[in-house]
């Protein structure tokens, strides 16, 4: 890919947004992730980037995978990290060949049939984190099915726990997909606890009001998921790709990538956004279909950018960070609201920290002339702009990354908007969702 000689003019950027997307495409996802962008915005980007032999585009803030999946079907190389490993699956998932389609109903039947075989022989631990919102019954049935896709489709017998690289690259996209299905199964079974803020799901206040479907609810909500999702390869995401183009989704982080200096032709991503959404809370059903127990989730969400814990020790303020966000949190900092000095002061130092980190590692991979497109939201402390896409720009500036190109598109729904407490400051929040597109130094 000749990027120093691509005319940033001349590169098609759309909304961004998911909901300006035409509702066939949302239609067609694999994953209801809050969080992506369209794929019509990273492929438009990336038709207009001529691919040449062994380009490689990169997406650090991978999500459901929606830049990798575009990059791979137009024939470039492509590798998607994200640190969340059941959002590893769901990109896994979605570059399912449309080929494999005609087997996946009796690949699930067969599924199914050896889970009802062994339903007696299996057992389940005090940690067992389905039990939060299942009983036992229901939880011994959905481990069951899990365990089988494990052992079936991934392990050969033994089950390997999904929380690592080594077990990850064992994982095809033909049982990425089946523990789609069963992410998607698992939610439509709590959709009773899934408040309309996506970001949050309930929990039982007590025993008693744990759901509880019977094992065959459970297989034919599975089944009935295997043929949506089945459905939905053959559309638009699935196109047929070049043969010879790579893909690797690993579990990793933007702050400590594991990519070697100046290897990367392209970057198209979206950091987490600066709203105290919680990545982890907002996929814990899809962490607990893949047994991630109560301790590594906690660690989990702690190390997610954006995260709304704070550590007992926070960064501190480093000039490299730019003045826009110095100012912005000098005007946190002294807010007269409840906190502002504590929590918000230090929850914001630890988001900024991660993100200058995030964008040295980000320059660090990038080869020279290469360009990096970063979907970034503004947002509100109370009626404090933070100005995110500016205080990014200046991060990457001291990273030697020059801004060569902004889009703004207004954005009337923002995750902002979930957080309802937020509206006391502001009655009409008008937030930008920012393109910004750099070019390596
Ligand atoms: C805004 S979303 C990206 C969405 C993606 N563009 C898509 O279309 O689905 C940000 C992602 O960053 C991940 N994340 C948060 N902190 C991370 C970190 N330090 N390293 C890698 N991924 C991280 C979250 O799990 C989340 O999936």
């Amino acid at each position: 890919m000749k990027s120093h000689s691509t005319s940033f003019d001349n590169i098609a950027i759309s909304n961004p947004k998911l909901y300006k997307a035409p509702k066939a495409s949302q239609e067609s996802r694999v994953f209801p992730y809050y969080a992506g962008y369209s794929s019509e915005f990273s492929s438009n980007i990336l038709s207009t980037l001529k691919p040449t032999r062994n380009a490689l585009v990169f997406d650090p803030w991978n999500g459901s995978g929606t830049t990798t999946t575009s990059a791979y079907s137009q024939g470039f190389d492509c590798i998607g990290f994200d640190l969340n490993p059941a959002m590893v699956l769901v990109a896994k998932a979605r570059l399912l060949s449309p080929l494999e389609r005609p087997s996946l109903i009796s690949i699930a039947k067969s599924l199914i049939d050896q889970s009802q075989l062994s339903i007696g022989a299996l057992t389940i631990s005090d940690g067992e984190p389905l039990l939060k919102w299942f009983n036992t019954g229901s939880t011994v049935a959905l481990r069951n099915l899990e365990t089988r896709i494990n052992n079936l489709l991934i392990s050969n017998g033994t089950y390997i726990q999904l929380n690592n690289n080594k077990a990850m690259d064992q994982v095809s996209s033909l049982a990425a997909f089946f523990y789609v299905a069963l992410f998607r199964t698992t939610r439509k079974l709590l959709l009773d606890f899934i408040p309309s803020n996506p970001t949050w799901v309930k929990q039982p206040k007590t025993k008693l009001n744990r759901k509880r479907p019977s094992q065959s609810t459970i297989y034919t909500v599975f089944l009935d998921e295997i043929r949506s999702l089945s459905l939905l390869y053959g559309l638009n995401d699935f196109k047929s790709r070049e043969a010879d183009s790579t893909v690797c989704l690993k579990i990793g982080n933007a702050e400590n990538i594991a990519l070697n200096n100046e290897s990367v032709d392209a970057i198209i991503s979206s950091p987490p956004y600066c709203t105290r959404i919680d990545y982890a809370v907002s996929t814990a059903i899809e962490l607990a279909v893949i047994r991630c127990e109560q301790s590594d989730f906690d660690t989990l969400r702690r190390g997610l950018t954006g995260t709304s814990t704070v550590q007992r020790i926070a960064p501190t303020l480093e000039s490299k960070w730019g003045s826009t966000c110095a100012l912005f949190l000098e005007r946190l900092y002294n807010h007269q609201s409840h906190a502002s000095k504590g929590y918000y002061f230090k929850n914001h130092l630890q988001y900024f920290s991660s993100l200058s980190r995030s964008i040295e590692e980000i320059s660090r991979i990038l080869k020279h002339g290469s360009p990096c497109f970063l979907v970034v939201q503004d947002s509100h402390y109370k009626e404090v702009h933070n100005d995110v896409p500016t205080i990014v720009t200046e991060m990457a500036s001291h990273s030697g990354l020059t801004i060569v190109r902004r889009d703004d598109f207004k954005a009337s729904r923002s995750m902002v908007d979930v957080n309802l407490k937020s509206k006391k400051y502001l009655n009409t929040r008008n937030t930008t969702e920012s393109v910004l597109c750099f070019q390596k130094n």
